[in-house]
């Protein structure tokens, strides 16, 4: 099978570290970067755990470049290891990767891989969307350039995650998120009406901590901090699959449902709106799905079950 180029954007982060592991399993995947950015926690660390999970996977040969500490228009201000836990990944020690990251930073990496692969170049951001944001203004060619771009983030007809209406990779920079959606390229956005309903559950933590692979077993320890913050929204210790739901849109793995393709503009107000993203989806009422000039597709539903594919990648690394 031919192997496309994709690079990864991330703020690893225990969903984070599952969508790096789905991308590394696939055999049509050719993962020629990937860049951090603060979120979840610093960007620093975010870099530090992607190499040191990238090692554990015998997978030193794929290039790490650190990205934007800030956001645009705010400073980080520590992230959420209240879910992720104080390292980002569940407290989970991992050997320490033997190399360094590039010298680059994540969105001269993006430039680097966008000319280098014209019209080819797959992105994956499952992160806030500084880093792509900072590409676009290095480089006014880049949006031409790239083949498309998939983010999970955003929430379009069901309650953000961390206020009544924003998720949080949006939350974290909305004039990013309203930039890279502003730019003339195909952005396929996967949101939490999608992620909230694929779900990781205790026996798969089991298979996955009993598993031979140092990789499967580390996320399988992960998960535990996970469950413990997803409880209240589920009421059993389980997690949304966020992150590695939109790594299996992008990568063509997954029959989309409801998936139109629409305006989608973000809320950059300081008002309780801020981080929203607002999506056209009157034509639910109206008719008439087409929306001239809409260069984004939103999937509000897969058709198919995630967590079978995501296990068996995990367990095949
Ligand atoms: O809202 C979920 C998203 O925020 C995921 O990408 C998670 O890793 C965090 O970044
Ligand atoms: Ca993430």
């Amino acid at each position: 099978m031919m192997r496309l180029p994709f690079y990864l954007d991330c703020d690893t982060g225990i969903d984070d570290a599952m969508a790096l592991a789905y991308l590394l399993a696939s055999e049509r995947v050719d993962l020629l970067g990937v860049g951090s950015v603060s979120g979840n926690i610093s960007a620093a660390v975010g870099a530090a755990n992607t190499l040191d999970l990238l090692a554990l996977a015998g997978r030193d040969d794929i290039p790490v470049a650190v990205g934007a500490h800030d956001f645009l228009a705010h400073e980080f201000h520590g992230g959420a290891t209240h879910v992720h836990g104080e390292n980002g990944i569940g407290g989970v020690v991992l050997p320490h990767a033997q190399r360094e990251m590039e010298k680059e930073s994540a969105a001269e990496m993006i430039v680097r891989l966008a000319h280098a692969h014209p019209g080819e170049l797959r992105i994956i951001a499952i992160g806030p969307l500084t880093n792509l944001a900072l590409a676009l203004r290095l480089d006014a060619d880049l949006a031409a350039l790239v083949h498309d771009v998939t983010i999970m983030g955003g929430a379009a007809l069901v309650p953000g995650n961390v206020t009544r209406v924003a998720e949080a990779n949006i939350h974290n920079d909305p004039e990013a998120a309203a930039e890279v959606l502003a730019a003339d390229w195909f952005v396929t956005m996967v949101p939490l009406d999608a992620t909230m309903e694929s779900t990781i559950e205790a026996d798969d933590r089991d298979v996955l901590e009993a598993s031979n692979h140092p990789v499967a077993r580390a996320i399988g320890a992960m998960l535990d901090t996970y469950f413990d913050f997803y409880v209240r929204f589920f009421g059993r210790r389980t997690s949304a699959l966020h992150d590695p739901l939109a790594a299996a849109i992008a990568v063509g793995d997954l029959e989309l449902g409801e998936a139109p393709v629409v305006h989608v503009e973000v809320d950059t107000t300081e008002g309780p709106g801020r981080g929203q993203t607002i999506c056209e989806l009157r034509y639910r009422f109206l008719g008439h799905p087409e929306q001239e000039g809409a260069h984004c597709r939103v999937v509000l539903s897969v058709v198919e079950p995630f967590t079978p594919k995501l296990m068996a990648a995990m367990l095949r690394l």
